[in-house]
């Protein structure tokens, strides 16, 4: 496995292993990884024959400087990781490589997609997100790139992002990935304390009512309403949104009809640490 700091060396090897090995796999993460992030590179290792993997804590995607300052670093673990999953080469850049000389990001304007949920509730979020994976799609010029599904309105956007700006790139969405007792893997859960976690589960539990809900007495909405008013009342939980809504659009679901693309987002911060998750309705 090589490990590459400097953009134009990536860009370099790139070129060569390109014409040498064939498609080029691209997963970009902010590091402190987990069996989430594992389950991409696993992708990217079936799909192509070049799997980069870029480890980058993007100071720009932040809204509250206290997560980023609080986010875990784990770069040893994460190096052995990598080399356990196959990955090729890891891209390591530091801030000007990825920002050049401007530090500066572009607004990302999708409409709503930007503007609702994830949009709404973190203030520049996407502009940082969509301004770092552009930079890295221009320096990886990756043939397919594999993102998570647990961050289902960052796919959205991404594929946005592409469809506009990148149409060469495939984007693979994955599927999420849980623990053992049903929290959505996320590099922020090791900050949560054990008496917290039996309030974090309770985000997953509510999708799975909704779920069954909708399944057995097709009462969506009755038990969106429900949930929410459960998790509220839960004061371990700082509840921000729980939804159903288009997949695609981020567009809240209005009639009694449930298209395939419907997910339950949910978004509350529990002990201090931010957390998301999401059902497919209509899965198993
Ligand atoms: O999902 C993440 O880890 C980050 O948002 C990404 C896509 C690597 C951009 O910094």
């Amino acid at each position: 496995m090589v490990i590459i700091h400097a953009a134009a060396e990536l860009a370099d090897f790139l070129k060569k292993e390109r014409l040498t090995r064939g498609l080029v796999g691209f997963v970009p993460t902010m590091g402190a990884l987990h069996e989430g992030h594992a389950s991409l590179m696993q992708q990217a290792r079936r799909d192509t024959q070049v799997v980069v993997l870029s480890i980058f804590v993007n100071p720009k995607q932040f809204n509250e400087n206290a997560d980023f300052v609080n986010y875990p670093v784990t770069r040893e673990a994460d190096l052995e990781l990598a080399r356990n999953e196959g990955v090729d080469v890891v891209f390591l850049p530091d801030v000007s490589d990825v920002y050049e000389d401007s530090f500066q990001t572009e607004s990302a304007n999708y409409g709503d997609l930007t503007a609702v949920f994830e949009g709404g509730k973190r203030p520049g979020h996407f502009d940082g997100v969509v301004s770092v994976v552009r930079r890295l799609f221009k320096i990886v010029r990756p043939d397919l790139a594999f993102f998570g599904e647990k961050d289902l309105q960052q796919l959205a956007v991404i594929r946005q992002l592409s469809k506009i700006e990148f149409p060469r790139i495939q984007v693979i969405g994955c599927p999420l990935i849980r623990d053992e007792d049903g929290l959505a893997m996320s590099s922020r859960n090791v900050r949560i304390s054990a008496s917290d976690r039996g309030h974090a589960l309770k985000l997953h539990s509510s999708l799975l009512d909704v779920l069954r809900c909708s399944k057995t007495q097709g009462d969506l909405h009755g038990a969106i309403d429900r949930n929410r008013d459960l998790l509220n009342e839960d004061e371990h939980i700082e509840l921000e949104y729980f939804a159903a809504v288009n997949g695609k659009e981020f567009s809240i679901l209005k009639g009694r009809e449930v298209p395939e693309e419907t997910f339950v987002i949910v978004a509350a911060v529990v002990g201090g640490v931010r957390l998301i998750d999401n059902c497919r309705l209509g899965c198993s």
